[in-house]
């Protein structure tokens, strides 16, 4: 089994094609169809369960376009580049750390020059047409636009979900009640200008993100069920050393995961995965390098499955420490910061400015009361050339010196404002879908393709066939697939075909059971149900149907049937 396989799978069952294709399609670009819909949701609505109801996150949905300086202050404007490599000749562009694969055991931790260098002493050319290759420069991955008719306003869409979250940091902190460590998530597009897109869905231009953003207390990076699960192991492989399978406590005992909260969410991302239909068996957490990490991470483990891609990266958990928010403090002003409370008040000494209002009142007039009360307000340490500029009713008004003096006070604090790190995981939720179809697929010998998908994963959960389309058997079978939707599983009626056919078509794309209508229906209202893994079938009672489905659902063997 390869990836064209899967694809050629996904496309003739309707789990996902490429978009635009009568057009002859956009690299980067693929559709949903119906069952890849059914089942992408299914993974979603595991994972925003199992962080909204399991770890008490709370959800937002923002815009996937955003103004210029959303992006300046998280960095993507400026930073936010892939290596890029054309070809002289034919002109085609390749991501150069994709040229150099083979070549180095980790090419995307090298400078451009260390790329260039290594392309060049390898002899490296044009993969499309032997031509000879530039030098290596970074390639900006942004979606520049523009909000608005005429000039507008430049915009970008959103490389990550995240900054929509950071941005909303006040509403978010104040409906927690201003509590650390709280968490948030969010589900929806991001989009970056790849170079040279492939290996279908694994790298698209436009593609589906689930993140999470927890905002922690910078001195106590911990989560309040971190000792439930630290007996539990992992497979890591950190940047300096051998993969190693050990338990989440010692890996944050022994400084390899650098905080408890990192190491239980990797965890947590671990139970997902699993949840979803990983193999655990190929399922690892790689460090990533100083060099390799993104701008805005200090720390950075990537859940990584393997495909027939190789290692390929699916989450990835960073320590975003307080690079966002102390960016989107510096360019918006707004106090992104959380209060911690010390244990006692404690008594400060600290400078502050004292308007002298009786010179204010003779020079600014009506003014006056409100230049002092905005005097009162800043910061000594803020004041530059002596004078200070105050904004009071939309008018700017500069102020000298010498209508303010700086005086220390002693004051009581009950505590003081601190900037909240981040520890994100974030997903991307198309690998997560093609691995669970990579991770379900087998083929026996004949051919024939079982796509083993978890029950809660699999699109179309029970199949509904009348062993003959006549004698009222298609009647019977038709109002069982009606009851079965009706009560929220779904269910797909079929009665074209042999039986033996109708089985396969369920079973190529993951269908865990099947109920047929045969001839001791009309009889006793007993129908068979068929388990798509072992092929084993038992009779129950067709008013027993839905009960029993929910509770395979749920986790029951099939075995259990048999009894
Ligand atoms: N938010 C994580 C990422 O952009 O990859």
């Amino acid at each position: 089994m390869d990836a064209s396989d899967i694809l050629a799978l996904c496309k003739r069952r309707g789990f996902i094609w490429p978009a635009f294709e009568i057009y002859g399609g956009v690299a980067g670009m693929y559709d949903y169809g119906p069952l890849g819909i059914a089942m992408k949701n299914n993974i979603i609505d595991i994972w925003r369960k199992a962080y909204t109801l399991g770890e008490g996150f709370i959800e937002i949905d923002g815009p996937t376009i955003g103004p210029e300086i959303v992006f300046k202050a998280s960095g993507h404007v400026d930073a936010f580049s892939d290596s890029i490599v054309s070809c002289t000749k034919c002109k085609e562009s390749f991501r150069a750390d994709h040229l150099a694969k083979g070549l180095h055991s980790n090419p995307d931790s090298l400078s451009n020059e260390e790329l260039s260098k290594l392309l060049r002493e390898n002899g490296v050319r044009c993969p499309e047409c032997g031509g000879d290759l530039t030098d290596v420069e970074d390639f900006n991955l942004m979606f520049k636009t523009t909000i608005g008719p005429g000039a507008g306003r430049v915009g970008y869409l959103r490389p990550e979900t995240a900054q929509g979250i950071f941005v909303d940091y006040l509403h978010l902190y104040r409906f927690v009640r201003e509590k650390l460590p709280f968490g948030v998530i969010q589900i929806g597009r991001g989009y970056r200008n790849e170079i040279s897109p492939r290996q279908g869905i694994i790298r698209l231009r436009e593609f589906n993100m689930m993140e999470a953003e927890l905002f922690v207390d910078p001195e106590n990076k911990s989560w309040p069920r971190f000792d439930k699960i630290k007996n539990e192991k992992m497979k890591l492989v950190p940047n300096n050393g051998d993969e190693i399978e050990i338990t989440v406590g010692e890996a944050v005992e022994r400084r390899m995961i650098g905080n408890a909260t990192l190491a239980y969410f990797m965890y947590f991302t671990q139970e997902f995965l699993k949840t979803v239909g990983i193999d655990p068996n190929r399922l690892r957490f790689r460090q990533h390098l100083q060099t390799e990490m993104a701008h805005y991470a200090s720390d950075c483990w990537d859940a990584e499955v393997l495909l027939s891609y190789g290692w390929t990266e699916v989450v990835g958990i960073a320590d975003r420490g307080c690079w966002d928010l102390s960016r989107h403090i510096e360019y918006s002003n707004a106090d992104l910061t959380a209060f911690k409370k010390y244990e006692e008040p404690v008594e400060i000494e600290r400078e502050v400015i004292k308007p002298k209002y009786e010179l204010l009142g003779p020079k600014f007039k009506g003014k006056s009361a409100k230049i002092g009360k905005a005097l009162e307000e800043i910061d000594p340490s803020k004041i530059k050339n002596g004078n200070i500029t105050i904004d009071v009713d939309g008018e700017k008004i500069t102020v000298g010196s010498e209508f303010f003096e700086i005086v220390r006070i002693k004051e009581k604090v009950t505590g003081r404002k601190i900037v909240p790190h981040v520890i994100e995981p974030s997903h991307g939720l198309d690998r997560i879908f093609y691995a669970c179809l990579e991770h379900a697929y087998t083929q026996k010998s004949d051919g024939y393709v079982v796509l083993r998908l978890k029950p809660a994963v699999a699109p179309i959960k029970v199949g509904v066939f009348p062993l003959m389309v006549k004698d009222g058997l298609d009647v019977r079978a038709a109002e069982i697939d009606e009851r079965i939707r009706m009560s929220g599983i779904a269910s797909y009626y079929d009665d074209s075909g042999s039986i033996g056919r109708r089985y396969a078509r369920m079973d190529e794309i993951g269908t865990p059971w099947c109920i047929t209508v045969d001839y001791e229906t009309l009889k006793d209202g007993t129908v068979t149900i068929r388990d798509r893994d072992t092929t084993r079938q038992v009779r129950i009672h067709q008013e027993r149907i839905i009960p029993t489905i929910n509770s395979l659902l749920c986790g029951t063997p099939f075995s259990a049937l048999e009894q």
